[in-house]
């Protein structure tokens, strides 16, 4: 039976992944494609449906982007969502103007239940709104079947040619009732059966990697995070042997990390593929003495960790395809890139430049990284690495301050370990955004036993947060902190002060460098 699918077409709007993702929680499958796809390739996929996204544009201007009204002859349900609803209605012979009124943000909408979209929903429901132009009339055969105050066309319809159109967003959470709207569309408009599900996506991606890999050699660069290690299972299952992945440790990773990775993709865990492990601590170290500066400490980090795999890429030698555990909010962040550089994140960007290859191949890209993780468990990854807590490249490099060294390393591996065992055992840990120790550089007097110490601070961090951006300091139990403390002043030699780091972000930020 062929696979139920939605194609969500692109105009440039910010929540297009969010829709696809939104379809697809409905286990429904789901790809997003530019809105320049043409319509004889739709036809091959023989979707159940097209939902055309938002945009930042006017559909008036000419430059805007538009769509061959041929697509609405095919039979193919579809829902335009804000400019998608207003292409509908200008491509359809509708108007669109600017609005007198802009609305943006929760808008309470008044809607007719007897469209198929609403006939769930309250007859006024608070709905997500971002526009400047609107519908001024909907075109000949459509029926409006929502408005505001301000917004006379908020939905429309043509039912017998399965055409739907909403002004405010049913994909994002504010609109309360958007999941039961798109349902509605999804289910019973293109008359989805719903038989999708995340293991679908893993045994679609493997068979697609092995089409377009066939016999050729792809290089991975395995960090041991979720990201690249759900990218090398993937490709693991797909074409086994031909995949080589390459681990760098850098001597800067968690306490038995390094052990832990090479345990589950090495030569005796349970995948097929070339591993290597480099083990180059002595060289990170090497190039880190006495740099105190962390935007510093990154650079050489990632430089050396460039040098490392373009070392080992040198001896694999050419190769066909080179894997990056993309996923998909890293494409927008890339894709943005007007923000100022805060830190430079390391990641694989700079490899590409490194390795001689033919192309990348990039099988997450499509997924947030809940979805990474259910693919992960899918796959039959071990659930300490699918929920790894998010680590940074530079890794324990940037949670000491001041120089690096093998026995600061040492300390913060211990205090860091200790503590995510008690945060562990205090069952915390889902609860919490991100958790770990950092070392500060700051040495002060003490006492242990009858002798004077004078030894290093530890600090731990915790906070919450949703999106990494910003964050708040956890609350975490006092008997817990103190268990913590206790664990370490005792456990770990050369730390007798323990200090809980109380300050959100901004200004300071979720790592402690
Ligand atoms: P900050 O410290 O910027 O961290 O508030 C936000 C999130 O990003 C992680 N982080 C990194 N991740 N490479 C990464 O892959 C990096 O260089 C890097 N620096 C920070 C950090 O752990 C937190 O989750």
């Amino acid at each position: 039976m062929k696979q139920e699918m939605i194609i969500v077409l692109d105009f440039g709007g910010q929540y297009n992944q969010l829709i696809a993702r939104r379809v697809r929680e409905c286990h429904v499958y789901c790809e997003v494609h530019p809105y320049t796809l043409e319509l004889d390739k739709i036809r091959e996929m023989e979707p159940k449906g097209i939902i055309f996204t938002g945009g930042p544009n006017s559909v008036y201007l000419e430059e805007s982007p538009h769509i061959d009204p041929d697509i609405f002859n095919m039979n193919i349900p579809i829902l335009g969502i804000c400019y998608g609803s207003q292409l509908i209605a200008y491509t359809l012979g509708g108007q669109v103007a600017t609005a007198p009124v802009s609305e943006y943000g929760k808008t309470q909408v008044s809607v007719d239940q007897s469209s198929i979209l609403f006939n769930n929903v309250e007859a006024t429901t608070d709905c997500w709104m971002s526009h400047t132009d609107y519908i001024a009339k909907a075109p000949e055969g459509f029926c409006v079947t929502a408005h505001t105050p301000v917004c006379p066309v908020a939905a429309m319809e043509c039912p017998e040619r399965k055409l739907y159109a909403t002004q405010f967003h049913p994909e994002v959470m504010h609109t309360v009732e958007g999941i039961k709207m798109l349902r509605g569309f999804i289910y019973d408009v293109c008359g989805c059966q719903g038989n999708w599900k995340m293991d679908s996506f893993a045994s679609q991606a493997i068979q697609s990697l092995r089409e377009k890999i066939g016999t050729g050699k792809v290089l991975c660069a395995l960090s041991g995070g979720v990201d690249s290690s759900v990218a090398a299972v993937l490709l693991s299952k797909a074409v086994g042997k031909q995949l080589t992945c390459v681990f760098v440790d850098h001597g800067l990773l968690r306490k038995n990390e390094g052990d832990e990775v090479e345990a589950v993709f090495g030569p005796n865990g349970p995948y097929e593929l070339n591993f290597i492990r480099v083990n180059a601590q002595d060289r990170f170290y090497a190039k880190l003495a006495r740099v105190e500066e962390p935007e510093e400490k990154r650079k050489i980090i990632g430089a050396e960790f460039i040098h490392v795999f373009e070392e080992e890429a040198k001896k694999i030698g050419a190769v066909d395809f080179l894997v990056q555990g993309t996923i998909y909010p890293d494409v927008i962040e890339s894709g943005l890139g007007k923000s100022a550089v805060i830190k430079s994140h390391h990641n694989v960007g700079g490899l590409p430049d490194c390795v001689e290859f033919k192309e990348i191949v990039e099988p997450l890209r499509l997924l947030f990284k809940d979805e990474v993780r259910k693919v992960g468990l899918e796959l039959g990854i071990p659930e300490h690495l699918v929920f790894r807590q998010p680590f940074p490249g530079p890794g324990l490099g940037i949670r000491i301050v001041g120089e690096v060294t093998a026995e600061k390393v040492r300390i913060v591996q211990e205090a860091d370990f200790i503590y995510r065992d008690e945060i562990g055992k205090a069952g915390i840990d889902m609860e919490l955004g991100q958790y770990f120790a950092a070392l500060t550089n700051m040495r002060s007097v003490g006492v242990m036993g009858d002798f004077r110490t004078y030894d290093y601070a530890v600090v731990l961090r915790s906070v919450e947060t949703s999106d990494f951006m910003t964050a708040e300091a956890a609350q975490i139990p006092w008997e817990v902190l103190q268990r913590v403390m206790n664990r370490i002043v005792n456990e770990v030699k050369g730390v007798n002060r323990v200090f809980y780091d109380l300050t959100s972000k901004p200004p300071g930020t979720i790592e402690f460098e």
